[in-house]
């Protein structure tokens, strides 16, 4: 069973076509359309709702290395509801457009629009209104989260933090209008704040309107509104049913939720050509453009060690081994495959600050939320953003291969082996991995860098936000301890080949050379032996060598630029 609950009401679901889309859920099955669907893909943000995980959530938090909660994430997210299935509400409360509005039914002393609307409406925000109620969730999500956060850390509520112009445009990057020009949408989202601050200056229905406050309450509560989608005999306590059960069925599809690696273990021996899934942000499309219908899905978000992150000393580590760089570091971050991209940030600005910052290029913050590591990279995309990266950091990838048929074992270590291997040797061919039916991605392991290692990314897309990679380049570039020579070079290329790859011959002719723009400039010379790019829609071959070649000769001189300013 999973449960949730949607505009203040709870839902428990057992019998439903696990391939149901949060979107489907809401307007085909409760008849809830103030959600609206525009391209069904999560490119233009008009199906967005806000999430919040609830206290008692059968989800896991962000874990660090001891099992300590991190309260990091902030605790509202929105999502593309297209995309989303509805099985990954599980433990939520799911809030759409009408639950922020004056609606008796989910409001009765509420009297007044939210913060966000009111300010769509006074800066005329809306004028097709199609994409509108996605804005709406979009800018009531940054302020909610904003108002927590104010609200945590000062006990007063009339000194709350303004929201930046960057980070309303931020808020509203994964929605897409076409009819406003953008300006009185952002000016919406910098007036929201006052219209709060105004109304609880003036006293007016504060509690009223704090969503987090009525959360709370739902969550402490035991009132239960059973969805149709539950007969009675079917009700199922979660505590009693076996591991192997399926959450959620309906006419021969079944979705498995495991709730720990050992469970995630016995379901995938047992369903070794299940579908593995995890933010469903590529596997999303699968359902609303190619109308596939998968048969058994299994679905990692609740095993709690898949999103979790750790530092290994690596002198204690084999997976060392065969690791080209002379000065390895001493520690590698291991970051668990199930982890979001928002749920990576925190970690990766702490220990790879220079990885962090390209965050902001992928993507949107509604596929941010979602979206994972593990699923960046077993989807094995040409123009998948993080491979690239990761091969420049010399990353290594922990794989579990779960053997079919020995679910019955009672050691359940005897169903499973693993392997860690260097990323390089991870991609095969186009879309072709190491991966096998009933194997799985548990971590990545990357290498932190030492003071003379230099990592520089650069993505090339046709919008800065909420767009895929025409090309990627990330270069790591190694100096010895004066700074003058390069003594390691690695270059991963992403969307330029079938598969992402390191540029070998280039960083040959990098290695030992000074570290001066000259050697990037001859190095940028022989990248055509290293990868003939492809033409699509998005580039043409030419376009991508000459590109990356300047890239290249970018990264020389921020290398310079970084050196002078060190010694200035
Ligand atoms: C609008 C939009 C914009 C996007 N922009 C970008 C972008 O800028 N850059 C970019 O790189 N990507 C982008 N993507 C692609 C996508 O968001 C990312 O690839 C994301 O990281 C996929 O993670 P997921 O958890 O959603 O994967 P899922 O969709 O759940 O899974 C993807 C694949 O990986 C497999 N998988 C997932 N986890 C595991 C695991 N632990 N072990 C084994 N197999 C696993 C699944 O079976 C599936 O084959 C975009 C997608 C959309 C819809
Ligand atoms: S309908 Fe366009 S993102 Fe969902
Ligand atoms: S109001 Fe609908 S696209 Fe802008």
């Amino acid at each position: 069973m999973i449960s949730f609950y949607l505009n203040g009401k709870r839902h428990e679901l057992t019998q439903i076509n696990p391939n149901t889309t949060v979107l489907e859920y809401l307007r085909l099955h409760e008849g809830q359309t103030d959600t609206k669907e525009g391209c069904g893909s999560g490119d233009c943000g008009a199906c967005t709702v806000m999430v919040q995980r609830l206290p008692n959530a059968s989800q896991p938090a962000l874990n660090d290395e001891n099992g300590d909660e991190k309260n990091v994430t902030p605790p509202f997210y929105t999502v593309n509801s297209c995309i989303t299935l509805v099985s990954l509400m599980d433990g939520h409360h799911l809030m759409t457009a009408s639950y922020l509005a004056d609606n008796p039914e989910h409001h009765p002393q509420r009297a007044l629009l939210h913060p966000a609307q009111q300010a769509m409406v006074e800066c005329h925000g809306s004028q097709c209104g199609f994409c509108t109620p996605g804005f709406v969730m979009s800018l009531a999500c940054v302020y909610e989260n904003n108002r927590m956060q104010t609200n945590q850390e000062i006990a007063s509520q009339s000194d709350a933090k303004q929201l930046s112009y960057d980070e309303v445009v931020a808020s509203i990057s994964g929605n897409l209008c076409r009819c406003t020009g953008y300006r009185p949408i952002i000016e919406a989202g910098l007036l929201m704040s006052d219209i709060g601050q105004q109304r609880e200056a003036e006293q007016s229905a504060v509690k009223d309107l704090t969503i987090s406050l009525a959360t709370d309450a739902m969550a402490s509560t035991k009132e239960s509104i059973v969805s149709e989608h539950v007969p009675a005999e079917t009700k199922l306590n979660n505590a009693e049913s076996k591991a192997i059960a399926p959450a959620i069925s309906d006419a021969g599809r079944q979705l498995y939720m495991p709730k720990s690696l050992d469970e995630l273990n016995q379901v995938l021996a047992a369903y070794p050509q299940a579908t593995i899934w995890a933010g469903g942000t590529d596997l999303g499309l699968s359902v609303t453009q190619h109308l596939v219908d998968h048969e058994v899905i299994i679905q990692l978000s609740a095993v709690e060690a898949l999103k979790s992150w750790s530092l290994l000393d690596t002198k204690s580590d084999s997976s060392n081994e065969g690791s080209d760089n002379e000065q390895a570091p001493s520690q590698k971050l291991v970051l668990g495959a199930g982890m979001s991209y928002q749920q990576m940030l925190p970690v990766l600005e702490q220990y790879l600050p220079s990885f962090a910052q390209v965050f902001e290029r992928i993507a949107s913050p509604q596929i941010r939320n979602m979206g994972t590591i593990g699923g960046n990279i077993a989807n094995a995309s040409p123009i998948g953003d993080l491979p690239p990266i990761l091969l420049a950091l010399d990353a290594s990838i922990h794989l579990r291969h779960c053997a079919p048929n020995r679910e019955e074992s009672d050691n359940s270590n005897d169903i499973y082996t693993d392997e860690i291997i260097p990323l390089s040797e991870f991609f095969l061919d186009y879309k072709k991995t190491k991966l096998q039916a009933g194997s799985y991605v548990v971590a990545i392991h990357i290498p932190l860098m030492h003071d003379n290692q230099h990592l520089f990314i650069h993505k090339i897309s046709k919008r800065y936000e909420d767009d895929i990679s025409a090309c990627l380049l990330a270069a790591r570039i190694d100096v010895s301890a004066d700074g003058m020579t390069i003594e390691n070079a690695k270059l991963g290329l992403g969307g330029m080949a079938a598969i992402p790859l390191l540029a070998t011959t280039c960083q040959q002719a990098l290695i030992g050379q000074a570290a001066e723009i000259a050697s990037f400039e001859q190095a940028a010379q022989v990248l055509s032996a290293d990868v003939t790019p492809m033409t699509d829609v998005r580039a043409s071959r030419e376009y991508r060598s000459h590109v990356v070649q300047r890239l290249l000769v970018k990264c020389g001189k921020q290398l310079v630029a970084g050196r002078q300013t060190e010694t200035a």
